[in-house]
């Protein structure tokens, strides 16, 4: 049989590791032919395949990015997208195809898999934010690189008797901006999932100074958004998901604390520096037991689904389930760090 890869929407850490298991083991255990489709869906649109052999998977493992290329593209926001998906699946041979996406690329796999065509959905998303899943690979690579740079932000901090803002990914849920936020010992996060209040923020940062402490630092996730007000944008625009751009809440809170308590605010936005490079030891061990449990379910003929982790068990749950929905920071987890604000 002939089974394609392909990997959709931004990348993550640990995508090459799901490809070099889908690759090894279907080869390797399944005798499958195996081939890549470039850029996403976009690939399967227009046709551009790769082979992937164990030479093209050699040495992949540490490796960021996809081999393969990704996009955001919806084939369903093109003329005939779905249609020349499935026509060209049909010609090429495609007897399933491993869909290493979020929320938007596996959304796509449901509906072609409701079509015909027959998906395995691997769960990638540096938001964690995926449900049925505890943990999506990539996240745990850009929450190690977010509290890098708290520490190292921490004592600059300090030597200025500053406020440092730094400013992380996650647009409609704050995982990266909690957990790194946890580990990096903020003195304020800030997620979407619960509206901030300059008021709030302010106090915290002169309670501590009150007790000496004349710096603080503040994790904020793009989506974060004051009481009361909108989210702030980067740009109106929207992907063929309809996803707007975030980007500028670090820049806003910076200049509104500097307004309100005269203090010297710095702003540091991580951007793509969390997605990008070398996946961590545990995304690079959590992509290889997707991966290898993707192409197992290829084997069985369970379609429909995607892989997850549950416990440390990895499982299989139905993309119906997984789809159209998000999975939003545990408020305990949250109450947790909020012991140590201010
Ligand atoms: O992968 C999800 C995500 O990391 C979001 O948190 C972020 O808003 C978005 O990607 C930005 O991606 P890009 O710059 O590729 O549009």
């Amino acid at each position: 049989m002939k089974v394609a890869v392909l990997s959709g929407g931004g990348d993550a850490p640990g995508i090459n590791a799901v490809i070099r298991a889908v690759v090894k083991k279907g080869i390797e255990s399944y005798g499958y032919e195996m081939v890549g489709v470039r850029n996403g869906w976009q690939g399967l649109v227009e046709n551009e395949f790769i082979t992937l052999n164990l030479d093209e998977i050699s040495g992949i493992l540490p490796r960021g990015g996809s081999i393969l290329g990704t996009s955001r593209t919806n084939p369903f926001k093109h003329k005939d997208g779905a249609q020349k998906i499935l026509r060209n699946a049909k010609e090429t041979g495609l007897g399933a195809v491993v869909v290493i996406g979020g929320e938007d690329t596996l959304g796509v796999a449901y509906k072609l898999c409701e079509m015909g065509l027959p998906c395995v959905g691997v769960p990638k998303t540096i938001d964690n934010d995926l449900l049925g899943t505890d943990y999506t690979f990539g996240f745990n690579t850009a929450v190690s690189i977010a509290t890098d740079t708290l520490d190292r932000l921490h004592t600059t901090a300090e030597s200025h008797q500053r406020v440092i803002i730094l400013e992380v990914m996650g647009r409609y849920t704050g995982w990266i901006a909690l957990e790194a936020g946890l580990a990096g010992g903020a003195d304020a996060i800030l997620i979407p999932e619960k509206p901030f209040d300059l008021d709030e923020v302010c106090n915290l940062i002169k309670q501590r100074q009150s007790r000496g402490k004349n710096f603080s630092v503040v994790v904020v996730a793009e989506g974060a958004k004051p009481k009361e007000g909108k989210e702030i944008l980067y740009s109106n625009s929207t992907d063929e998901f309809g996803h707007v751009r975030f980007g500028g809440v670090g820049y806003y809170l910076g200049k509104e604390i500097e307004k309100r308590i005269d203090t010297e605010t710095r702003v540091v936005v991580l951007g793509h520096l969390q997605r990008g490079g070398s996946p961590t030891p545990f995304d690079r061990i959590l992509a290889t037991r997707f991966g290898i449990a993707a192409i197992d379910l290829v084997h069985q003929g369970q379609f429909g689904r995607i892989v997850a982790i549950q416990g440390n068990e990895i499982v299989s749950v139905p993309l119906k389930d997984v789809v159209g929905k998000r999975k939003t920071v545990d408020m305990k987890l949250y109450e947790t760090a909020s012991v140590f604000f201010g």
